[in-house]
């Protein structure tokens, strides 16, 4: 039997990477997806070929109308089989409902919300039963905000869609999201480098820190393997509490 890979999108930022290295650590073949993020990538591939596993690294313009048929193709070309998928790659532009710009919200709509829909059913003849998908949406997406407003939407649609879909591909395969607070990668780093956006987010935060990439990635670890196996559509919120304050 070919060896079983997880797909990670986005591997090359700061979730992608914890993400790709907790399953590498525990013994998962992984494919790592990268956009721009070249030299990070081919960093993390020989880290976790140094851990022992089998790993492949993938680039593709999730942005592009044509992003998703790629990297699947190419997935599907090399007989690669899937035992899980992270959809983990994801944009925010700021941008309210009164000034949101047209080319703004086609990439984050296609990046966040089109490409994890479409990657999945353009892979099913390649995923193994049974199977995990995780769907890396957003607290933003569960509370309203009005600065981002396509990040915001497109996470809210995320969390719809991981329910839509965990009935479409039930019993063999199960989908579940979850929902991060505020994490330090590069996506954050400028806003929460602001003390005093920082200190207003701890106050707001009953647990009085900000999560991590590893915080994330042993959530997502615990989603793809058989100790969820009676768990799907599920949406789990991993943010200090913030959300409920
Ligand atoms: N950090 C947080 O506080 C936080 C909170 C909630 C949810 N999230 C979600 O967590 C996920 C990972 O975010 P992160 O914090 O790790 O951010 P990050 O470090 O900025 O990583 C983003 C990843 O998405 C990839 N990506 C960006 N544009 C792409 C495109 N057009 N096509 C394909 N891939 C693209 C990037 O690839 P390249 O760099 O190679 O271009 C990178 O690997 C995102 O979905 C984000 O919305 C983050």
């Amino acid at each position: 039997m070919a060896e079983r890979f997880v797909l990670v999108t986005g591997s090359s930022g700061g979730f992608g990477r914890a993400i790709s290295t907790e399953l590498a650590r525990k013994g998962r073949n992984v494919i790592l997806h990268y956009n721009r993020s070249a030299s990070e990538a081919k960093m993390l591939e020989q880290e976790i070929r140094n851990i022992g596993v089998e790993v492949e690294l993938l680039p593709a313009d999730l942005s592009l109308p044509d992003g998703p048929e790629k990297l699947s193709q190419e997935i599907i070309h090399k007989g690669m089989r899937l035992s899980g998928i992270v959809n983990n790659a994801g944009i925010g532009r700021p941008g309210n409902a009164a000034n949101i710009n047209d080319d703004d919200w086609d990439a984050v709509s296609n990046v966040n919300l089109r490409a994890p829909v479409l990657l999945v059913r353009k892979l099913l003849p390649a995923i193994e039963k049974p199977s995990s998908v995780v769907n890396i949406a957003s607290a933003a997406g569960i509370r309203v905000g009005v600065s981002s407003i396509a990040y915001e939407a497109t996470k809210a649609g995320l969390i719809h869609v991981t329910k839509s879909m965990a009935i479409t591909l039930a019993p063999d395969i199960r989908v579940n999201a979850v929902a991060p607070g505020y994490v330090k990668t590069n996506m954050t780093r400028s806003r929460l480098s602001d003390e005093k956006v920082l200190n207003g987010i701890l106050s707001r935060t009953p647990l009085k820190r900000l999560g991590n990439p590893e915080d994330i990635a042993k959530l997502v670890f615990f989603l793809l393997s058989e100790d969820s196996s009676f768990i799907t559509g599920e949406t789990i919120v991993i943010d200090g509490g913030i959300t409920l304050t």
